[in-house]
Order: C-alpha cells, then structure tokens, then sequence
C-alpha cells in the first residue's frame, strides 16, 4: 500500500461538467468471467483503479494474457495455468472470491485463502459455498484455506442463503456451463450483477429474469469470446451528485443510467436538493433549504450500502436530525468517527444506527479513509469544510473511484495528491 494522501482546501462551490465512468463493481465479476470461455474478450469502459491492476495481478498469475489502455482491457484465457491464487493476491481484494466458479468450472478445483479487501465487519462466504455446493461442488476445506473441487457442475433449484451480491455471481457463473437447467431464487439484483448477466448471453449464456431476484439459466457446452461495454458506475454516479449538492454547486452528470438510482432521486428530493433528471444525464442546481430525513439501506432496487457514508454526509448540513440505519454491514459507520474530528457530533446508537443532527459547520481536520465509500464520505466532507483537510489512506479511495481527486478539481475542487 503506498501512503499518498489528500490535502483538501474547502469551501470552493463546483460548477461545470463531468463524465462517469465504468462501474467497478460490474468490472471485476466480467473479469473473473472470462476465464469460462478460451477464445478472446475485450472490455471497454473499464476504470483505471487500482483493484483492476490487482484482479490483472490475478489473471496473469493464472497465466491468462491482458493488455489494458486507454479504458480497455483484451483477456485471452486460451489455457487457465493454475487452481490456486496466491494470499498476498487475495488479501488485496475482497472480490477475489469472484474467481471460485471460474476456476472450478474451467480446471475442476480452486484454491484460495479467505478474501481480504475493505474491513467492513463480517461477511461470511458459506452463501458462496453453499450456492456452488448446490451446483455440484464440492468443499474440501474451508478453515486456512477455501479449497473446493467438482467432476462438472450440475444445473439445479436452489434459494441463496441471502441475496448476496458477489454470492449470485458466482452461482451464476457456475450455472451457465452446468448441465441441465438452474433456478437461483433471491439472487441479487444490482446494476452490475445484471451486467454480468448481459456479458454472459453475449458470450453464448442463456440467462434469464435478469433483473429479478429469480434467474432461470439453460446450461451451454461452451462459451465464446465477445466485446462488451462495462455499465456505467451508479455508485460514482452518485458520490458526484453528492459533491455537487453539498458544495451548493451546479453540475451536469453525464454518462449516467438514471433507473439505476431510483430511491437515491427520492431521497434527494426528500431531502430538498435541486437536481433535473435527463435520459442519461443528471443536472445539479444549488439548493438552499436541506432538510432531515430517514435513511435506510437494503439490497437493490432499495438504498444502495455503498451510497449510506456519502449520503450521509451531505445529511450533515441539512436542518433537524436524521436518522440512519445501515442494514447491511456491521462496520459500516466507522466513518461517524472521522466526521467527529470535523466537529460533526454524531450520536451512535449500535453498529447499525446513528443519528445526525445539523445544520453543522465542518472545520478541517486530519482524516483517515477507512473503507473505498468512507474515503468518498472524507472527500465530500473536506469540500464542504472550511479550512484545509488532509485525508490519509486514499488507497481505498483509488480503489474504487478513477482519478476522483482529478474530475473534481475539473469542477473547481482544491485537492492535492501528496506524498
Ligand atoms: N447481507 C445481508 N442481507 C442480504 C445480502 C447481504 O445482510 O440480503 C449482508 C451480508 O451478510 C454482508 C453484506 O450484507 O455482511 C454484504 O453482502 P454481499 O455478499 O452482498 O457483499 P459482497 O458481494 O461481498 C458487494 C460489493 C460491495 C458492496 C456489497 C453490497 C463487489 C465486488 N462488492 O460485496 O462493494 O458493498 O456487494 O452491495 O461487488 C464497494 O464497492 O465499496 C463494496 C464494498
């Protein structure tokens, strides 16, 4: 990990024009999937963050040849070298769990540690191995070291233990080379599990109820080589619209995918920001009067988790008290702490609940980004601030976000990357 670190000076309103990405999230399951089939792929609209140099890492471990410019990334898995992925590979990233059904379905067995990446509480992986158990999996271990073998995989009907997004990505990767039909009942149904499910029909898959939280899946023989655009980031989408609404600024957001945010606009709105919603694109406009509210995550098509710290923090300078319930993670509200240091005095009933009572006046101060959507709570933060921040551990910050500290400063922000 290296140790750049933000230095923000707040108070500057943003104004102008700026693009969204490809989603992260949707990336690094496309990616694993890649392994099912040896002929070529090429992704486009890939985000240049570091968890893509890290599942590259990965993919050339597993001897699979890439070339990543300019946003896209050719994979030629023509021979998959190896069942197992090294702990300093995994440790690195929660996702590397994504490549359990790849390897599994394309050498028989996978050999990997627990996954690393953010610490965000408890997040088991049994509904992984119970879904791939179900398929025909075996589990040979599962205390150091997830090892797990298979003679094929079988289709089958099965209800996952929780709607688990990289869960249902990896049964699904398993189902559509299976034999015969499968039926995933709660299967997650996020923006970039959908996506997958695009990419996979494109490669020869027959998938469908994409969208629902019941996919039906007709297992191939075989799969072959495509060209796909990675969907554009709701999550980036979203952090963007925050900046611009917590810096009263006026923003246009292009290259978004509205439906994909449909509760965010609502609680928006609820809130009392001013925005106009076009076909893909969103346009901020200041907003005087922010007003308390409830907030409250859950799975798609609801709250998104990973929206609940930046959301947040615009929620400090809205009048009254508000309520937050993260239902997701345990881990998940760390960041109040960070805030505090930023005379944010926020009331932490449990792991789960906190209340936020403002209008509050941030003041700079020396914060730590805890986890890839926490640095995104920092940033928003330190704009809003008065006085300088300095954000440390912006590793997870350029994990998840391509060149966030650049596309804002584009709209006027004032952060320096320094050593
Ligand atoms: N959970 C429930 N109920 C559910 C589903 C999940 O309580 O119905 C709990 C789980 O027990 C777990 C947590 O929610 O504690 C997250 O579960 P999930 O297995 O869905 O998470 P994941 O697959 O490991 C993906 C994203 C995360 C995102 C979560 C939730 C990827 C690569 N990662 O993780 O992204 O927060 O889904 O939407 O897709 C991030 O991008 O910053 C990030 C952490």
């Amino acid at each position: 990990m290296y140790s750049h670190k933000f230095l923000v000076e707040g108070g500057q309103k943003l104004s102008g024009t700026v693009r969204v990405g490809g989603s992260k999230n949707a990336a690094l399951p496309i990616i694993a999937a890649s392994l099912l089939t040896d002929q070529p792929i090429t992704l486009t609209n890939v985000p240049d963050i570091a968890d893509i140099y890290t599942i590259q890492h990965i993919l050339h471990f597993l001897g699979v040849e890439t070339e990543f410019t300019d946003n896209t990334l050719k994979i030629n898995a023509r021979a998959v070298a190896n069942v197992e992925i090294p702990h300093e590979l995994v440790s690195k990233m929660r996702a590397s769990i994504l490549f359990l059904a790849p390897l599994l379905a394309r050498n028989g067995a996978a050999r990997l540690s627990f996954p690393g990446g953010c610490v965000l509480g408890k997040r088991p992986v049994d509904v992984h191995l119970t879904a791939l158990e179900a398929l025909n999996a075996e589990v040979l271990e599962d205390s150091e070291i997830l090892h797990l073998h298979t003679k094929g995989f079988v289709g089958a009907k099965f209800t996952m233990s929780e709607a688990s997004v990289t869960g249902t990505e990896n049964a699904i990767m398993a189902s559509v080379l299976a034999k015969g039909k499968t039926t995933i009942r709660l299967a997650a149904s996020e923006p970039h599990v959908q996506d997958l499910c695009e990419f996979l029909n494109k490669m020869g898959a027959k998938i469908t109820g994409i969208g629902t939280h019941t996919l039906r899946i007709d297992g191939v023989k075989k799969l072959k080589g495509c060209e796909h655009r990675i969907t554009s980031d709701y999550l980036e989408a979203g952090t963007l619209v925050l900046a611009a609404a917590i810096t009263q600024g006026e923003v246009d957001i292009l290259d978004i995918i509205p439906e994909h945010l449909d509760i965010f606009w609502q609680k928006l709105r609820e809130v009392g920001v001013v925005f106009e919603l076009g076909k893909d694109m969103v346009r901020v406009l200041p907003s005087k009067h922010l007003r308390a509210i409830r907030l409250q995550t859950a799975i798609f098509p609801s709250f998104p988790t990973d929206l609940q710290a930046p959301f947040t923090t615009l929620l400090t300078q809205a009048k009254g008290t508000s309520f937050i319930f993260e239902t997701l993670f345990d881990g998940r509200l760390q960041y109040l702490y960070e805030l505090e240091r930023m005379k944010l005095k926020p009331k932490i009933l449990n792991p789960y609940q906190a209340e936020i009572t403002g209008p509050v006046k941030l003041k700079g101060a020396f914060v730590n980004s805890c986890d890839i959507r926490a640095g995104a709570a920092m940033l928003l933060a330190a704009l809003a601030a008065e006085g300088q921040t300095e954000i440390s551990n912006i590793y997870y910050i350029d994990r998840g976000y391509e060149r966030l500290d650049e596309k804002l400063n584009s709209l006027g922000a004032k952060i320096e990357r320094v050593k």
